[in-house]
């Protein structure tokens, strides 16, 4: 197992770019390349210098740019007029290293290049001898293997040809899975075959496509196997489903306890930048970085979630999100599948007072809702809310209730259809209320009551809380508001009777 920091070598400048619908202009190219240089990657591949003369440029302008310990590559396919590009484009860079590749899998050498194994070992060697011969002592070399992962038949080809390819000059061998076709656990064995073959000086490089899914897999085992240089693309950009993400692979290193030269909390801020300028959607669902990330819908998440959200490890979710500079917290989806805790979470959040046992009598309410209308907005629970925690309806309903001149009140109310008229005597307009809903012959356990000043949106009310003791024992919460304390004292006694009802 390789006990080397990982060395990351960006290419969402090469490889990336080369795949958007509208590849960068040079100023374009500069304000990424800042943004890996605020990362903190070790290598960046500025681009591919025959390309067109905006990319030589923008090649150019990189190199001068760039902070001295920063490797800088371009792309050169194994021709000697890529290769003096490359060599003339980054020429300004304090670590240069021109980065040149052949396809070796059976398959392109008979198809697409139409050339014998001998012929493509001879290219291979003779472009890295080139291209040595051009850079002289200041830079280095990378040599990819073209379609490494395609490579299994012909692997003891192309480990001989490595080894003639490093002699030649190369210290850095790229293994790509140009296309992904089969398991990580294939790709990775690979790998490891040629590390174990190649001098232990010899940087070994992994650059993973995605076209199953599977890039960051392969890219991670592939370091735990030998390979130290770890290509990767901002967002995961690149040819076709892209290549390994960058955010990924470095998060997985760190979980697994290996010092990750990055600056992490750099990630989120990046990536919603690169997504910007490349005009490439973050998906709902991407890993670290998608919008739906942090959020949990399912009750039992949410619970669990919420009873672990201020620990760094959270008990459905891999990372604390400010590893990654995420600065929204998990959110709590309301739908049919959730449950009390997302209602209490949203409510609180939303700055109103709720009890997980209110939470629990409105959830099955806001559940029947969210089964027609699918995910709950905040505002659909705070209306939840108001419709049912603020105004409980039932069989109770307030008509009026009058002070009269000799300091009696005077409760009018209804039960049902059937309409009640009681003067009572009491102590303050809360005992006087509850006195005349015993006098009408209901039993109504008054335990206590407690008022709270609140900022409702632009006007300031008055919540009342009150407590009653139902019939089997439990204590009910209820509450109203109103501009009058008085007014929102009675239409919280109410609304406690109507709750009890339901008991
Ligand atoms: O995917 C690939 O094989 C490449 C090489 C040029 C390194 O991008
Ligand atoms: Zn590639």
């Amino acid at each position: 197992m390789t006990k080397r920091q990982p060395f990351f070598y960006d290419i969402t400048l090469r490889d990336g770019n080369q795949s958007l619908k509208k590849p960068w202009n040079t100023l374009e190219k500069e304000i990424i390349f800042n943004l890996l240089v605020e990362l903190g990657v070790q290598g960046v591949e500025v681009g591919f210098s025959a390309a067109s003369d905006m990319d030589f440029e923008a090649c150019s302008r990189l190199a001068q740019i760039a902070p001295n310990n920063i490797v800088i590559s371009g792309l050169a396919r194994a021709v000697q007029g890529d290769i003096i590009k490359v060599a003339q484009a980054i020429e300004p860079a304090n670590k240069p290293r021109i980065h040149t590749f052949i396809a070796m899998s059976p398959f392109n050498m008979q198809y697409v290049l139409n050339k014998t194994p001998e012929q493509v070992r001879k290219i291979a060697v003779e472009a890295v001898e080139f291209a040595k011969k051009t850079i002289g002592k200041r830079g280095e070399i990378q040599f990819s293997v073209e379609h490494f992962g395609d490579c299994h038949e012909n692997i003891d080809y192309v480990i001989d040809s490595l080894q003639e390819v490093v002699k030649a000059g190369a210290t850095i061998i790229n293994l790509p899975n140009t296309v992904e076709r089969t398991r990580p656990k294939q790709f990775v064995d690979l790998v490891e075959k040629v590390y174990s073959a190649l001098p232990k000086d010899i940087t070994i490089a992994v650059h993973n496509h995605n076209d199953l899914g599977m890039a960051t897999a392969a890219t991670v085992e592939s370091y735990f196997a030998g390979a130290v240089q770890l290509e990767c693309a901002l967002n995961g950009l690149g040819e076709r489903a892209g290549n390994t993400n960058m955010y990924e692979v470095a998060i997985a290193l760190h979980n697994s306890g290996v010092n990750v030269p990055l600056n992490l909390d750099k990630i989120y801020e990046t990536a919603l930048t690169v997504s910007e300028m490349s005009g490439v959607k973050i998906y709902e669902k991407a890993a670290l970085i998608g919008p739906d990330a942090l959020a949990h819908r399912s009750g039992i998440h949410q619970d669990g979630a919420v009873k672990t959200k201020d620990m760094e490890k959270g008990a459905y979710r891999p990372i604390h999100p400010s590893l990654i500079g995420r600065k929204d917290d998990e959110k709590l989806g309301f739908t049919s599948q959730s449950g009390k805790t997302a209602i209490f979470e949203i409510i609180t959040k939303a700055g109103y007072p709720i009890s997980i046992q209110e939470a629990q009598r409105i959830a099955p309410i806001a559940k029947a809702e969210a089964e027609k209308i699918g995910e709950l907005s905040t505002r659909n629970v705070i209306d939840i809310y108001y419709n049912n925690i603020l105004n409980v309806k039932g069989p109770f309903k307030l008509c009026n209730m009058e002070k009269l001149e000799n300091e009696n009140i005077k409760l009018l109310f209804m039960y049902n259809n059937k309409s009640y008229d009681i003067e009572v005597a009491g102590n303050g307009p809360v005992d006087a209320c509850i006195k005349a809903i015993q006098k009408a012959g209901f039993n109504c356990e008054f335990l206590n009551y407690e008022q709270k000043a609140l900022n409702m949106g632009s006007d300031a009310q008055a919540m009342s809380i009150m407590f009653f003791k139902a019939n089997d024992g439990q204590t009910i919460i209820s509450r109203a508001c109103d501009e009058s304390t008085v007014k929102a004292n009675i239409k919280a006694i109410f609304n406690g009777l109507n709750i009890i009802e339901t008991l």
